[in-house]
């Protein structure tokens, strides 16, 4: 993260304290429409155009140990096989075989030498090569060559593995733009998964999405927790191009330290960006990150119909060396936990709401800019074209947008 940055946020800290009003020029945004969150042929345009070919954050390298470990990973719907080849590389496939279609694995996780599928018995190495099959014989010019498992696009930033369903993505590092080079001061060769635990909210994926992109509810919902110590009114937002944002969130008191992190290790290389605020990334599109100098959770929401969704929490930290990573995690985990059921509290009554006929659209702020910027992006995915009109955000934040 460079000086320049750094210098700039404190700054930018300071004006938004002070500010009467949002910058001159700054416009008003249409209401977002309800049926985006309760629509399903909403739901599918969703599924096709972007989770189907976003870069999904899926585990950690820990996760996938040794030679030939693997993890049954179905977020988007489709069954993708992610496995740690002979040459230490991770790489997905579609748990498809490609004789007739039988699953090469059913568990959730696993430790193979390679993969036999359970219907008629083909055979597939680690790296995904079809090596065997029963009565060879029988079959008339088959290409052993062109019928290993279909590829899915995997690729890491650090130690954390992402996968991609669009075989024409851009590469992961590229498409999260400043976003790896602001986060390598946490030390992402060498961060180690501490643990990971799910939550299911009865609510569209985007009502509790939202929830995480602001800090306007500070005050209401988290005022004996978070609203104790971030002061919401300096908050300061930088947008980027596809989506990722970064909202950064002044501690109330100068020097305040979060007292459930007293004693844990901190990345030796962390700048004093994440040491005097908070600073919490999106990763377009479902995965918040707040970070900070003894590590983070990824939240990372995912869809479940309509209106039910799952949210994921994974926590990381320095590396530990030998053990584990020390009793203070403990604490740590069940305390923010209590904040995420803060977080999830109205989840269920506001999809009520938005199913009824009394919603009239989502009503955004300034401060609450980046839940727009989220919902301009995903349009750019759908498209103009199969966008139905009534469905629609109309572009506002264009100039907003920081180009590198
Ligand atoms: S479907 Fe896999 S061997 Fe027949
Ligand atoms: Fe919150």
């Amino acid at each position: 993260m460079d000086a320049a940055f750094i210098e700039r946020v404190k700054r930018n800290v300071e004006y938004q304290r002070e500010r009467k009003a949002p910058p001159e020029g700054f416009p008003s945004f249409p209401p977002i429409p309800g049926e985006r969150y309760t629509a399903s042929a909403f739901l599918a345009l969703e599924d096709a155009y972007l989770w189907k070919r976003s870069w999904l954050y899926a585990c950690h390298t820990d996760e996938l140990p040794e030679t030939g470990s693997w993890i049954l990973w179905k977020k988007t719907g489709s069954p993708i096989l992610i496995v740690r080849g002979k040459d230490g590389e991770v790489r997905a496939f579609y748990n498809t075989c490609r004789h007739r279609g039988g699953p090469l694995v059913k568990e959730a996780s696993g430790t193979a030498r390679g993969f036999v599928c359970g219907y008629h018995g083909w055979t597939y190495d680690l790296e995904g090569k079809l090596v065997n099959l029963r009565d060879r014989r029988d079959f008339v010019d088959l290409d052993l060559e062109c019928h290993g498992l279909a590829e899915v696009r995997c690729e890491r930033l650090g130690n954390w593995v992402f996968v991609n369903e669009d075989p024409k993505a851009e590469p992961l590092l590229e498409h999260l733009g400043p976003i790896p080079g602001q986060l390598a001061q946490f030390d992402l060769d060498t961060i180690r998964h501490v643990h990971s635990k799910s939550y299911d909210v009865a609510c569209n994926v985007k009502v509790l999405l939202d929830a995480f992109l602001e800090v306007y509810h500070l005050k209401s919902i988290h005022k004996d927790t978070v609203d104790r110590f971030l002061d919401h009114r300096g908050t300061e937002i930088v947008l980027w191009p596809k989506g990722h944002s970064l909202m950064i969130t002044p501690n109330r008191r100068e020097g305040w330290v979060d007292p459930g992190t007293v004693g844990m290790p901190e990345f030796p290389s962390v700048t004093e960006l994440p040491i005097r605020y908070n600073l919490s990334y999106n990763l377009y599109p479902n995965l918040v990150t707040p970070v900070a100098p003894s590590g983070m959770p990824f939240l990372v929401f995912w869809p479940n119909g309509v209106n039910a969704m799952r949210i994921e929490c994974h926590w990381f930290a320095p590396d530990w060396g030998d053990g584990g990573p020390g009793p203070l995690w403990k604490t740590r985990i069940d305390n923010f936990e209590r904040i995420l059921y803060e977080d999830t509290q109205f989840a269920p009554q506001i999809q009520e709401s938005v199913e009824s006929p009394g919603f009239r659209g989502i009503t955004l702020n300034y401060q609450e800019r980046r839940i727009y910027h989220w919902h301009e992006e995903l349009d750019r995915r759908i498209g103009g074209k199969r966008m139905p009109d009534a469905l629609r955000v109309e572009p506002r934040l264009g100039e907003f947008v920081e180009h590198a």
